[in-house]
């Protein structure tokens, strides 16, 4: 394994996370994390790893296991394991060992965890509740994480307080428009090589992540289609400029499909059975269950690979459909995830998070929103490492606002 080319990738990363590396500098006198073992289940790439060796540098013990199986790059993990990280992680691992890794993360009794998607904190609760016992909290990065977390909460399971990242302004704003934006048009022409232009792209989902999809894709020339459950979504989408209709209308129409919903069969075996030769699916949300491939296979037969992170399923009538990073988070199977800089907010939510759990040992479990001193920090942060400045409120404009006559 390539361990210098991780540890350049990771140089990157850290050169490109001015917040981060300010928190950094602020907390290492105090060693905040000290005495805490820390359970992390993210995307392990150049990013993680740099939050990870910051953990660590600020005193914790920490252990690392990928969200995704495709998401896992090696050279990065064996460069994070060389500097003394426990890491539980493979690329292209099957689910057997994917489950043995989140199990070895669980299972160096963690007192603080960092999650993406919910895996740990869910193995923690239906597999190692002996273990959920010991956890103080922890921090969570996705909108599908939560909802998973909120479930759990709602059956009165949870068994330690959660603080929902992916809700702070500074997250789902960033990371989830832009990020995912960005990110998601990187791993379809990274896979693809294919001109965006002219294109016919169809969006399914618009909230944050699916609104930055969508902007993007107009950004780069295409024409789009919104497929919406959510009437003000669907009304938003409309005055984007897009067009909103079902999946089933859009499915012979559209050249790239892009699933960003966090729900399950959003185009399945009536939509793969009407798509023009040539259709692109992508999916961009955290689980491989919105291309309901298994109805793919069961339409097709057996796929064949026709370029790095392309499956081509053929119907019977010859029309060959294209499937990127086999149905898992493009941004990640066929990219690199969200620019440094983006993760750069994500990752410092999520630092100042989990210290904010240590400090305040004993909140009952529930989810609990980021605090908003919190979420402005991480903000105006970012602001200050680009050297941005902003108008302050003078004392006479504070009291108008506070005040009810005008
Ligand atoms: N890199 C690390 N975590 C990520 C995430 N949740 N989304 C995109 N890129 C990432």
């Amino acid at each position: 394994m390539d361990i210098d080319q991780g540890q350049r990738k990771i140089e990157w990363a850290r050169a490109h996370m001015p917040v981060l590396q300010r928190l950094r500098e602020e907390l290492m006198q105090e060693q905040p994390f000290s005495g805490y073992r820390v359970a992390i289940c993210l995307h392990l790439e150049a990013k993680t790893a740099y939050l990870a060796m910051l953990l660590s540098d600020l005193g914790a013990d920490v252990a690392i296991a990928g969200s995704n199986p495709l998401s896992t790059q090696d050279d990065v993990a064996a460069a994070l394991a060389a500097e003394g990280v426990s890491v539980h992680a493979r690329h292209g691992c099957s689910a057997e060992e994917y489950d043995a890794f989140v199990e070895a993360v669980a299972g160096t009794r963690p007192h603080l965890i960092i999650d993406d998607g919910g895996d740990l904190i869910g193995l923690l609760h239906d597999g190692r509740p002996d273990l959920a016992e010991e956890v103080l909290g922890g921090a969570e990065e996705t909108t599908t994480g939560l909802l998973r977390l909120r479930a759990l909460g709602a059956e009165g399971r949870l068994a330690f307080p959660v603080l929902a990242v992916n809700d702070a302004l500074s997250k789902y704003l960033f990371d989830n428009r832009y990020g995912t934006g960005q990110s998601v048009w990187d791993g379809i022409v990274r896979a693809t090589n294919l001109v965006v232009a002219g294109k016919h792209v169809v969006v399914a989902g618009y909230g944050w992540c699916g609104k930055g999809v969508a902007l993007r894709a107009m950004g780069l020339g295409a024409r789009v289609t919104v497929t919406e459950v959510d009437p003000v979504a669907a009304n938003e989408a409309l005055m984007d400029g897009c067009q909103v209709t079902t999946m089933e209308r859009a499915a012979p129409e559209g050249d790239i499909f892009i699933t960003v919903t966090g729900c399950r069969d959003v185009i399945a075996r009536r939509h793969f059975e009407r798509m023009k030769d040539g259709a692109i699916l992508a999916n961009a949300g955290h689980f491989d269950v919105e291309v309901a491939v298994g109805d793919l296979a069961d339409l097709c037969g057996a796929y064949t690979i026709v370029r790095e992170g392309i499956r081509r399923y053929t119907r019977p009538d010859g029309a060959r459909l294209y499937l990127l990073g086999e149905g898992r988070l493009v941004n990640l199977a066929c990219a690199d995830g969200h620019p440094a800089e983006i993760m750069d907010m994500s990752f410092a939510l999520q630092l100042l998070a989990l210290k904010y759990v240590a400090e305040n040992p004993g909140l009952p479990p529930a989810v609990y929103p980021v605090g908003d001193d919190i979420d402005r920090r991480v903000a105006a942060l970012r602001l200050e490492a680009l050297g941005v400045t902003m108008d302050m409120l003078t004392e006479q404009q504070r009291q108008y606002l506070n005040s009810w006559k005008t």
